[in-house]
């Protein structure tokens, strides 16, 4: 039989396809070698190849630079932009004639067009026996022949597992030093670590020689990370993200106008939202016609001269010396810091401080370093000559405020409507399954809000948009948002809460303080410091009312109530102290019963934002009060913790002392009960230790104690170590509602996940308690959780 025969139209096709192909080759595909060695030398930057690292996360070669010439560098090849993250010569571009290549003694050079060897440290290798090879691993270190790692000269960034020991990263004027300070222009010092940083280690910790770590925010493994200076001089790690994208997960300082150099000599830094900074000149001066950023006096003469006042601006007048320093002087009335400032002609500003220690600092012949924040409480008085006409506009300037907390910039949640009964009941139904449908529903509601919120920052301009900052409420807005304060939703050591409506629909919780010290700066400060905490497990603030007396906070409103409603559901109609319309509306609806899952949840959730409060955020922030009232549930039962920052806010290492005790009988910690010793975040960790007891329990610890009282074994927590570790039936202590719900397959490592770090975290002792860091890794399962001891009765110590 003969074949079909062709039909011509494909037939041509066919041909005009083979000619395009002859004449248009396609482009040479490019090389990816797994090694370089003397066999592949020299390598030009125009050879189309790449060195790849065995599972290409990693790449090395010559990267064009825009303009002139080329960088040999290693880059993120999973990133979108490839981002760079060691260069042999990262200040000293290449020609197109310049190569790489092994020479035949075994010496690696990166030759640039006049023969130079750029290559740090030039390694040699052994050329009789083939081990001269330079590879990429999976760690990003470009190696060569065993005996040279890029790792040990890094440009600006180092990679997770990389050592800073006796390195210097370095970014335009800004280097780090002995891995421990951030110094502009070789020694002007702005930011130190609590001790030299020795690695990022694969679980997201900047680990420490003091043992202490900083904790990035999307803790945990198989995320690749980075440790950058910047060009603004913040160092910062990055995590990659599914997307190619780098998202910033910590940063060493908050607010980028304490970062030197920032501005020039006299010029004011301003943040402008929370990562980008303005430079401005103080009344009086001016730009100087040199395109720097330095401002110079208008008129030059001092004599006779004047004081103008700026609210919240500091200054230094040399390098290293921080603006907030030492005090000259203290004690000093006003009259006096500024009569002596005068005197000299050389003084150019004095600042003061009103409250507390009445600080007089004399600025002479320079100001530099100048910034605006409301943390540094102080004003500074610029001189200027009696006939200048300027006026300060430093002043009041209550709309500056802005957030600088750099993680999670969330965005407030626009008004819902969604009903939460409907979706309670749902939850119900779906006991165990709820885990599946809990990404598809909050990928549904994220759309939802997130088309929503576009709408509302169009109608609001950008006064709600990330960075603004906490906004400003006058004494009658919040009147009127909450119908003149009659809808009570709780109160508590610090004040009332009641809830309102904004006038663009969006929920709010105003919580009207009581007994709060300091004046209006000092108010304006902790407000900034709160506004700065930004994370998912943390209710967000969204602004303030300082007006005469009042101090009010506002807060997005939580929906669901808190956690204590859920777990003990009898307790509302027996105390009546807490019940208000809106709780007797609450209890109508029949409450879901929380199942392990979620219980897990909320647990892990809890430990992750205190984790955030105490190691993360600009400063340590203790909670101090910790309990179920003081953790909200969303609509999907995500937890917030509330009340946080309310406390005295502290210094890192300094532990405070209270004068009075905060907290609440029950959960706080025995050395702070019984010893009245200095607080620590240990505190902290006793209290959730109590409640995560309580969660698996359903019981109140309190509750225990009076159904128990006449038996020896009243204390809470040596009741469930005995029944967990001695009797071994942790049946006996799971909360009985639920407890036929509890399946050994599914639940058991859960469960006994939060039964063990409950007990770790209720140690007697608190230096046995681990960190809040380490009880979040705990819970997530990513250490282990070796034996706890057993808590001994609360009252009886040794010693
Ligand atoms: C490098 O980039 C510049 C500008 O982007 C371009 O003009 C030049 O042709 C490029 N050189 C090579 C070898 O690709
Ligand atoms: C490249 O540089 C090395 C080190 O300076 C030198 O020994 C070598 O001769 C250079 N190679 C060429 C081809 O210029
Ligand atoms: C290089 O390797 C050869 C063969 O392994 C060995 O004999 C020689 O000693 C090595 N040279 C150096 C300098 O290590
Ligand atoms: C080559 O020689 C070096 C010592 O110079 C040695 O460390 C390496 O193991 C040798 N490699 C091989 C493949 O023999
Ligand atoms: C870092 O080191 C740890 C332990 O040595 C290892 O498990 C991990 O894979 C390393 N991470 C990277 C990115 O190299
Ligand atoms: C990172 O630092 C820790 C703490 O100093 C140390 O134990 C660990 O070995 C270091 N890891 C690497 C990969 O250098
Ligand atoms: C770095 O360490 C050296 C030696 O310990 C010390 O002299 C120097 O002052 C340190 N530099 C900074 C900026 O801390
Ligand atoms: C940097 O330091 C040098 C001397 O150490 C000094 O002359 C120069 O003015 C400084 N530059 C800036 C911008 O502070
Ligand atoms: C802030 O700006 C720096 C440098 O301009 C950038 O690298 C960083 O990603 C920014 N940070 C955030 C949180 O956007
Ligand atoms: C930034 O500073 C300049 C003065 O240097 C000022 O004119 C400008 O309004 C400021 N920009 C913003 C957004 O504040
Ligand atoms: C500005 O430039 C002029 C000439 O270039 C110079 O004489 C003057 O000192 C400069 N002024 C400042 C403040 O740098
Ligand atoms: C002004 O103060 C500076 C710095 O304290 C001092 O060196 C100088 O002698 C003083 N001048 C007069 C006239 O008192």
């Amino acid at each position: 039989m003969a074949p079909p025969p062709v039909p011509k139209p494909i037939l041509s096709v066919l041909l005009l396809l083979l000619l395009f192909l002859s004449f248009h080759p396609p482009a040479k595909a490019q090389k990816q070698l797994t090694s370089f060695s003397i066999a592949d030398s020299p390598w030009f930057p125009s050879d189309n190849r790449i060195l790849v690292s065995p599972k290409r996360t990693f790449a090395a070669g010559f990267r064009n630079s825009s303009s002139d010439g080329f960088f040999f560098a290693v880059w993120v090849q999973k990133s979108s932009d490839k981002t760079v993250v060691w260069s042999p010569n990262p200040l000293t571009p290449v020609g197109s004639s310049s190569f790489l290549a092994i020479s035949p003694a075994g010496v690696l050079s990166l030759n640039d067009s006049s023969g130079r060897n750029l290559w740090p440290n030039p390694p040699v290798g052994n050329s009789s026996n083939g081990s001269s090879q330079l590879v990429l691993r999976d760690s990003g270190e470009l190696d060569f022949a065993g005996k040279w790692t890029s790792f040990a000269h890094p440009t600006d960034t180092v990679l997770t597992n990389q050592s800073l020991q006796k390195i210097t990263l370095r970014s335009g004027s800004y280097q780090l030093i002995n891995a421990t300070s951030l110094v502009f222009n070789g020694s002007d010092q702005y930011w130190t670590a609590d001790d030299a940083i020795r690695n990022l280690s694969s679980s997201g910790e900047l680990l420490m020689d003091n043992a202490n770590t900083y904790i990035v925010e999307d803790m945990g493994l198989q995320v690749l990370r980075r440790l950058t200076l910047d060009t603004d001089g913040n160092l910062r790690v990055y995590s990659l993200e599914r997307s190619g994208r780098w998202r910033v997960v910590w940063q060493a300082t908050q607010e980028l106008c304490t970062i030197h150099g920032t501005c020039g000599v006299n010029a004011i830094c301003q943040p402008l939202g929370s990562n980008l900074t303005n430079c401005s000149c103080p009344p009086g001066y001016e730009f100087g016609s040199n395109s720097s950023w330095d401002c110079q006096r208008k008129i030059q003469s001092l004599q006779p001269s004047k004081f103008l006042r700026l609210d919240y601006v500091s200054f230094s007048d040399q390098p290293g010396r921080a603006g907030t320093g030492e005090p000259q002087s203290t004690h000093v009335n006003f009259e006096t810091c500024k009569s002596r400032c005068l005197s000299n002609s050389s003084c150019v500003a004095f600042s003061y401080k009103y409250t507390g220690t009445q600080d007089c600092v004399h600025l002479y012949n320079q100001l530099i370093n100048g910034f605006w924040s409301p943390s540094t409480e102080l004003a500074t008085f610029i001189r200027v000559s009696s006939s200048e006409r300027d006026e300060s506009q430093f002043t009041a300037m209550t709309s500056m405020i802005a957030t600088v907390c750099p993680v999670r910039v969330s965005l407030p949640a626009p008004p819902k409507e969604s009903k939460t009964t409907a979706k309670n009941v749902a939850i119900i139904a779906t006991l165990f399954t709820l885990e599946l449908l809990a990404g598809i529903l909050s990928f549904w509601a994220f759309l939802r809000k997130y088309s929503k919120y576009r709408d509302m920052a169009r109608t609001f301009g950008f006064e709600f948009l990330p960075g603004g900052g906490p906004k400003r409420f006058s004494y009658a807005e919040l009147k009127a948002a909450t119908k003149d304060f009659s809808n009570v939703i709780g109160s508590g050591g610090y004040g009332v809460v009641y809830k309102g409506q904004l006038p663009d629909r969006r929920v709010i919780a105003v919580k009207r303080l009581k007994n709060v010290g300091g004046g209006e700066a000092e108010f304006w400060a902790e407000v900034t410091i709160i506004a700065r905490m930004h994370h998912l497990n943390l209710v967000r603030m969204w602004g303030f009312c300082a007006e005469k007396e009042q101090r009010m906070l506002v807060y997005e409103y939580i929906p669901n109530g808190s956690l204590d409603k859920f777990l003990f559901p009898n307790e509302e109609v027996a105390l009546g102290e807490d019940t208000t319309d809106e709780s007797k509306k609450h209890l109508t609806l029949p409450r879901p019963l929380l199942d392990w899952n979620i219980r897990y949840r909320i647990a892990l959730g809890v430990a992750r934002a205190i984790a955030y409060l105490h190691e993360e955020c600009l400063e340590w922030v203790l909670h101090c009060d910790i309990k179920p009232e003081n953790i909200l549930l969303e609509d999907d039962f995500c937890p917030k913790v509330s009340d946080f920052g309310l406390s005295k806010l502290t210094n890192k290492k300094d532990k405070v002392t209270m004068s009075r005790i905060r907290g609440t009988r029950g959960y706080l910690a025995p050395e702070w009960v019984i010893h009245r010793e200095p607080i620590t975040a240990k505190a902290d960790v006793y209290s959730f230790g109590m409640v995560l007891l309580e969660i698996v329990t359903g019981v109140r610890n309190s509750g225990f104690r009076r159904s128990s009282l006449q038996s020896e074994d009243w204390y809470f927590p040596k009741w469930a170590f005995e029944k967990v570790y001695v009797e071994q039936k942790v049946e006996d202590i799971l909360d009985s509602r639920i407890a036929d719900t509890y399946d050994d397959q599914a639940h058991f490592e859960l469960v006994e996940r939060m039964v063990k770090t409950a007990m770790w975290c209720l140690q007697d002792r608190a230096e046995m308690r681990p960190s809040m860091g380490k009880v979040a890794k705990m819970l997530e399962g990513t250490v282990e959780i070796t034996e706890p001891a057993k808590p001994t009765i609360f009252c009886v110590r040794e010693e």
